[in-house]
């Protein structure tokens, strides 16, 4: 197999360089004139899956629901044109290739210069597709998976087909060939799965891709007894809730609201790409440009507190915490 590297690494590293107080006097230097190293972008907050630990799947997402429109696309445009932003990755609360025009709207934006990658559930990819991001030239995308198997998996991405997201993902590397890129990413998050699990999901997707990554599922922000599954199922999810709560720390590097910038789909800018109920709005790039907003008094007042340690007085960043992981 080809050795790739990520394009995205070089942005990361400065992304994942210094301590939030160092990270607050940077920008504070920039006199107003600092610039967004990346830009985290939702086409859409809908979703063809219901996945059980995901606001988006389990309805827990408060704020209206949409599609990018052409204005808000063209502002973004505009903005990734005008300040040289160096990246634009297509994530964040809900399945990008649900957009009708996402396919061109991923070109406007690669044809501004910049970097781009998706993160998709993969559902949805076909050859017609992944042919066009492969001409459009998508630097990287990442599929995601949850748990470590088709049980796994399917019980944990309702709506999903852990086989299926398989032959995708082997017709996504087949197609790639032997070009330089897209970069293949996969993803997948664990609750309790066993060793031997772990070890056949690797020997599953290990040949298809670049590079995978194994975390774990973060269960806290879920209300279990609004969710529709069985007794059993509720009590074995309240028990690994229980043990994340024990076994957390605070970040001691925010990675993203001083580095980055993170736009919904009505345009909305938040300074998290978490945030996924508007807890962190800082301005709408309809109404001001991204350097505006990024230098903006709200940003810094959030800023200011994260610099400080005071995640509690934010709702997302009291969620947000590295996990020790799970013992079984
Ligand atoms: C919200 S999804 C949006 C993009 C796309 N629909 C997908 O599933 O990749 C982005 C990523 O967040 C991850 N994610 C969402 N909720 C999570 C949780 N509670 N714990 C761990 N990862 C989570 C998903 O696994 C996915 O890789
Ligand atoms: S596919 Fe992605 S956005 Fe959709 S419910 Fe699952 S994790 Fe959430
Ligand atoms: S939730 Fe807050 S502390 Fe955590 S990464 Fe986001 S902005 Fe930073």
């Amino acid at each position: 197999m080809k050795n790739r590297t990520n394009p995205f690494v070089p942005i990361y590293h400065n992304v994942n360089n210094g301590t939030n107080k160092e990270k607050e006097a940077k920008f504070l230097s920039g006199g107003g004139n600092a610039l967004p190293q990346y830009i985290d972008v939702e086409l859409t907050n809908n979703c063809n899956f219901n996945c059980r630990f995901c606001p988006t799947g389990t309805k827990s997402m408060h704020r209206m629901r949409g599609y990018m429109p052409d204005e808000v696309v063209e502002a973004l445009v505009k903005n990734v044109k005008e300040y040289n932003i160096p990246a634009v990755r297509f994530i964040r609360w809900g399945e990008p290739t649900l957009h009708p025009e996402y396919l061109d709207i991923l070109e406007k934006i690669k044809k501004t210069g910049a970097l781009i990658h998706i993160n998709t559930n993969g559902s949805l990819l076909d050859e017609a597709q992944i042919k066009r991001l492969i001409d459009i030239h998508l630097d990287s995308i990442k599929f995601s998976f949850q748990g470590a198997d088709e049980g796994t998996y399917n019980e944990m991405r309702a709506g999903g087909d852990y086989i299926k997201l398989l032959n995708i993902i082997k017709m996504f590397y087949n197609m790639r060939g032997d070009l330089e890129y897209p970069y293949i990413q996969i993803s997948t998050t664990l609750t309790d799965e066993t060793d031997e699990q772990i070890e056949n999901f690797k020997n599953d997707v290990g040949k298809y891709c670049d590079y995978y990554n194994i975390g774990f599922t973060k269960l806290n922000h879920l209300n279990v007894n609004s969710m529709k599954v069985s007794e059993e199922e509720k009590i074995k999810i309240k028990k690994l809730q229980e043990h994340e709560k024990i076994n957390h720390v605070y970040r001691s590097n925010c990675m993203e609201a001083f580095d980055k910038l993170s736009i919904n789909w009505n345009g909305d800018v938040t300074l998290c790409c978490s945030d996924y109920d508007n807890f962190m709005i800082v301005g709408n790039i309809l109404d001001n440009n991204i350097k505006e907003i990024f230098n903006s008094n709200a940003a810094k007042i959030y800023r200011n507190a994260i610099a400080k340690g005071q995640y509690g007085l934010i709702k997302c960043c009291s969620e947000c915490y590295e996990t020790i992981p799970l013992t079984k």
